[in-house]
């Protein structure tokens, strides 16, 4: 069953988790059928709310036991709680009204324009990770103006629409789960295709050669990019500023 304004669909569930850094607790404050929580790698704690009591209840049998599910508003729920740097929110509200296509309520519990005004004011004051979905409006785009921000076209059932999502954070350099990896379908599938190529080979391998391999993947993801590996090459005689009597080596010894 599609819930309205879920975000299962093929491209836009995968480019939202694309952008989710490590995270230790998950939260989605306006859950609805939890799309998002449901195809990611789950979190140490997930925590979804919804205002509607039959949306928790279809929740209740479609999520694992240990999540905690609420029946809360989230506009009285967030200013309560206190938030690690480790915790992502994922926020997917209600449209704004004059945003939709048919300006027609969907929910049992709809958001009032300045219940958005006051979400917005709530979350740019949050110490964690927060993502927000919406489409464009002047309200999202200049409360959350210096949030990064990306968009992207999704399927509903009035045709292709511009989705926007605002986070809070810098682009990830690491990512909570790999499996949606990929631009497009074409992208994900041939990243899939090929971790299953290398995982089946790495099979195949003694145990220690496989670790071997392992330790040596590990080790060059490390290493400083080339780019600077190249610039502290170029300036061989440049001084270590924190111990001026260490002077940067070249990669051939010589001082
Ligand atoms: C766009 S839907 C979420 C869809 C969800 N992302 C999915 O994939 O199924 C928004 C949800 O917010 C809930 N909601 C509306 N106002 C709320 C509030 N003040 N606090 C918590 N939930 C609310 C609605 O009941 C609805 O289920």
């Amino acid at each position: 069953m599609t819930y309205p304004g879920g975000k299962e669909a093929e491209g836009t569930a995968q480019t939202i988790i694309n952008q989710q850094p490590p995270h230790d607790t998950y939260i989605e404050p306006f859950a609805g059928h939890a799309a998002i929580a449901r195809l990611k790698r789950p979190a140490t704690n997930t925590i979804l709310i919804d205002r509607d009591p039959t949306v928790t209840n279809y929740l209740a049998s479609h999520v694992p036991g240990q999540w905690h599910l609420l029946i809360e508003d989230a506009l009285e729920w967030l200013p309560r709680q206190r938030f690690s740097a480790r915790t992502l929110i994922y926020c997917d509200p209600p449209y704004l009204m004059r945003s939709r296509a048919t300006q027609k309520p969907r929910y049992a519990f709809e958001m009032t324009d300045e219940d958005h005004e006051r979400l917005l004011a709530i979350l740019t004051s949050l110490p964690c990770m927060v993502q927000i979905s919406a489409y464009a409006d002047p309200l999202y785009s200049s409360h959350l103006r210096n949030w990064r921000h990306i968009t992207f076209q999704s399927a509903t059932r009035h045709g292709l629409a511009t989705e926007h999502l605002w986070m809070s954070y810098p682009e990830p350099k690491a990512l909570h789960t790999y499996q949606h990896l990929g631009a497009n379908y074409r992208e994900r599938e041939r990243i899939k295709r090929k971790v299953t190529r290398w995982t089946t080979r790495l099979a195949t391998l003694p145990a220690l050669e496989r670790l071997a391999l392992f330790s040596a993947i590990e080790e060059s993801i490390n290493a400083p990019a080339p780019e600077a590996a190249m610039l502290a090459s170029d300036r061989p005689h440049r001084q270590n500023r924190r111990n001026p009597e260490h002077t940067l080596q070249k990669p051939n010894g010589e001082a």
